[in-house]
């Protein structure tokens, strides 16, 4: 690693943190991603545990809170206490409820969703501000299906300040026809022109916002220029693993990420066997550099 990225570690490695009274928060990597314990998400949670939640999803990106027993219901009450729920287009709809993704791989899929780096939404105007997956079925076999999250705050800091400065001032469009190259989509798809460097809405902190599940051109740039630049961010984010956490999912894990900041990688290395979960989606707000 260079000298740009090593200092960005250290930096938000040592950043202070408060100590939590009503959760246990044991992180998953100095970086990104914690496990919360002494949370019951089938319950309300009392006003302190709901600040304490709220505080460690913006310090650490990606919360994973393990054995909770929750019906459609309460998965959605506590997407709510974040924020209104999306609905998506009634053609994408994968079961009756508008409000939940269906997340499910058996033998009979021939592609996955989310197996590719991306954030969910991007090609909105207003991108998502978090997602809530809850997995009840993990692959029979007892191993793969795990999903990666990596930290685009940074993956900013880990620019050079020369990169950063060129980064400033661009903007990319953000298509929400990439993923249904090959298919025909039901309705017509979003797109969106959002800048390249954004800041967190509630820390204020800087990001990278491009990536490859829909990011398709730098609006400033030739062509042969917006694709080298993007395959190096890309690449980037794929390479290095010092951005990353990865969860291991378990019946019963309901992982709540952080879509302004992060982004996510769903691994399908568990084919033929099948893996299901349900996920709603909060919406966020328009990002802004
Ligand atoms: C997604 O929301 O992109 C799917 C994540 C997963 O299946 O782990």
């Amino acid at each position: 690693m260079d000298q740009f990225a090593l200092e960005a570690i250290e930096r938000i490695a040592a950043s202070p943190r408060a100590p939590y009274e009503t959760i246990t928060v044991n992180r998953l990597t100095p970086i990104i991603g914690a496990e919360v314990a002494g949370v019951d998400l089938s319950r309300d949670l009392p006003e302190r545990q709901l600040a304490e939640v709220r505080r460690a999803f913006l310090e650490n990106h990606v919360l994973v809170f393990r054995d909770q027993v929750l019906t459609t219901e309460q998965h959605k009450r506590f997407g709510r206490l974040f924020g209104t729920l999306r609905a998506l287009p009634v053609e994408d709809i994968d079961g009756d409820d508008p409000e939940l993704v269906v997340i499910k791989a058996t033998k009979a899929s021939r592609f996955v969703a989310g197996d590719t780096w991306h954030s969910d939404g991007t090609a909105d105007p207003a991108p998502s501000l978090g997602s809530m997956l809850y997995i009840t079925e993990t692959p029979e076999i007892g191993t793969g299906g795990d999903t990666l999250f990596a930290n685009m705050h940074l993956a900013y800091d880990m620019l050079s300040p020369a990169m950063k400065a060129f980064l400033e001032g661009l903007t990319a469009i953000h298509d929400g026809a990439i993923p249904w190259q090959g298919y025909t989509p039901p309705h017509e798809l979003p797109k969106t022109e959002h800048p390249m460097v954004v800041r967190h809405p509630e820390t204020g902190r800087k990001l990278l916002f491009v990536n490859s599940g829909f990011t398709s051109h730098v609006v400033q740039l030739s062509r042969t220029e917006s694709r080298t630049l993007l395959d190096m961010l890309f690449g980037m984010i794929a390479r290095e693993q010092a951005l990353t956490c990865r969860v291991r999912w378990a019946p019963g894990t309901l992982v709540f990420w952080d879509n302004r900041c992060t982004q996510h990688h769903a691994v399908w290395d568990y084919y033929p066997f099948s893996r299901y979960g349900e996920r709603v989606t909060i919406l966020g707000e328009r990002p802004a550099a």
